[in-house]
């Protein structure tokens, strides 16, 4: 990844988070329209998993209460987390990080403001009633999300915006690891038709979609930069 450090910087454009001009994005279908089944999905676990918490009633939730505030921190936790989930579809979607960028920098500061941070500490102060299986992987994934989020917002406010993009994949990463994959993971195992220890089931659920979806956009990132795809890095702002 080349950067000019030492160079005034032009003025955010993130037309130039995608690809060099020179050297236009190599899209395939998925590539253009990996939004759409992004959103879809992102619809489809909060369709799943947020009516319990409209309610206002703790007597909807799927795990049990363990002190007097549960069920307002959980609440938190889910509606600030349902920010996250909104505001990263449209963060990822190119037309409007290139057409809008205004709306490109409001959305991000909610993503990490209004959703990443508040959702984190939330999901923190629950940690300790977890259930024990896989709670080291909710510990971690909770710590990683809120930090990569700060410091891709850091990235951003200096004017390092392949650092900050690189930083900002990895929230995406775990966050949609944790939930969405970790979802899909932990149903899956328990509609086999073989039974499975729970312990396993839960271990399996907290660790290996967040972790799997780090190191494949680890992965991507860099292969991308090797074949000189990744994006061009204007300076610092000051
Ligand atoms: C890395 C990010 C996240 C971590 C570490 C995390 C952690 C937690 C923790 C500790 C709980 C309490 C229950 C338990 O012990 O499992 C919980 C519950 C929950 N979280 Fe998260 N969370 C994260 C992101 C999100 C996001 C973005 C959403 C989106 C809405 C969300 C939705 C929920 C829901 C719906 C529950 C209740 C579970 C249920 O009703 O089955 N979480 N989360």
């Amino acid at each position: 990844m080349t950067q000019s450090l030492d160079r005034p910087v032009t003025p955010p454009r993130p037309d130039l988070l995608d690809a060099p001009p020179d050297r236009p994005a190599r899209r395939g279908w998925f590539g253009r329209y990996y939004t759409i089944p992004l959103a879809v999905a992102a619809a489809a676990y909060l369709l799943y998993q947020l009516p319990p918490y409209l309610t206002f009633d703790p007597a909807n939730t799927h795990i049990p209460m363990q002190f007097p505030l549960h069920y307002a921190v959980l609440a938190g936790h889910v509606m600030t987390g349902a920010i996250t989930l909104v505001t990263l579809c449209l963060q990822l979607w190119p037309w409007l990080r290139r057409n809008h960028p205004a709306v490109h920098r409001w959305s991000g500061r909610l993503y990490v403001f209004a959703g990443a941070l508040p959702s984190a500490a939330l999901a923190l102060v629950m940690f300790p009633f977890s259930f024990p299986a896989g709670s080291v992987a909710v510990l971690m994934s909770g710590v990683m999300w809120a930090v990569t989020a700060v410091v891709g917002w850091v990235r951003a406010r200096q004017g390092r915006y392949a650092e900050h993009r690189r930083w900002m994949l990895y929230s995406f990463a775990i966050v949609w690891g944790q939930t969405v994959w970790g979802l899909v993971i932990g149903l899956t195992l328990f509609r086999l038709p073989f039974a499975i220890d729970i312990t396993y089931i839960s271990e399996s659920a907290r660790w290996v979609g967040w972790v799997g979806n780090l190191v494949l956009v680890h992965w991507w990132l860099e292969r991308t930069a090797r074949r000189g795809q990744g994006p061009v890095v204007t300076g610092r702002r000051s």
